[in-house]
């Protein structure tokens, strides 16, 4: 069968899109409130775009509230003081992930709420997640306001990796205690556990 995205609604192809492009990465995001309080949300529209420099991005979309389109708090945050944090997700923090993604007001200390703890970072003025084994501190670039609901592509630059010496075995990230997850569709999950080796052919 065929999809056309022309003949379907919104939400419809947005179904689409979150069960074809799997399993996604999710970018669990710290940013500074005006308050100083710390805004925690996951974005699983997220990618890596090149090393040098290390350039990553993530799509914010905008909010429905009623029939009002309303900007994310991390979108306000970034493009307030251009600076964020991405964290990698282990399977044991899922669940608080997922409870990040509530809807809080602007100003409530996600952070704090979910029950995790705050550690400064050195180069940018936002809190990372102590319990996460990676925090990628970063500076927002270009931002790229992208189809009708105005969905902003914000293309950030990693400047510092934090990375638990407890994941590192001959200094590469070891996935077995990584044990990153995925996201597949709206409300599926992945493990990593389960992975092969492959590598490229080479004429
Ligand atoms: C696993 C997961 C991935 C998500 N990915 C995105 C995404 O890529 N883009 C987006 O706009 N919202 C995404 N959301 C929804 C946001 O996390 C949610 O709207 C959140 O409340 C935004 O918080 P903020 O207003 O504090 O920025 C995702 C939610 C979950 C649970």
């Amino acid at each position: 069968m065929q999809f056309d995205p022309n003949t379907l609604d919104e939400a419809r192809v947005h179904h689409l899109m979150a069960d074809s492009i799997v399993p996604r990465p999710i970018a669990w995001v710290t940013t500074r409130n005006e308050d100083g309080s710390t805004n925690l949300a996951p974005f699983s529209f997220f990618m890596g775009i090149c090393p040098d420099p290390p350039l990553c991005a993530i799509a914010v979309s905008q909010r429905e509230r009623g029939d009002v389109l309303e900007v994310k708090d991390t979108r306000r945050n970034i493009e307030r003081t251009g600076e964020l944090v991405i964290h990698t997700v282990p399977a044991a923090q899922l669940e608080l992930m997922n409870q990040s993604s509530a809807d809080h007001a602007y100003g409530v200390d996600e952070l704090e709420l979910v029950g995790l703890t705050a550690l400064p970072c050195e180069q940018v003025d936002v809190a990372r997640i102590a319990e996460a084994p990676i925090a990628m501190e970063c500076r927002a670039g270009r931002t790229l306001e992208l189809g009708d609901s105005a969905t902003a592509l914000i293309v950030c630059r990693i400047v510092l990796w934090h990375v638990a010496d407890a994941i590192v075995s001959a200094g590469r990230i070891d996935f077995d205690k990584l044990d990153a997850v995925g996201r597949i569709g709206t409300t599926g999950y992945s493990y990593t556990r389960k992975r092969i080796k492959l590598a490229r052919p080479r004429l």
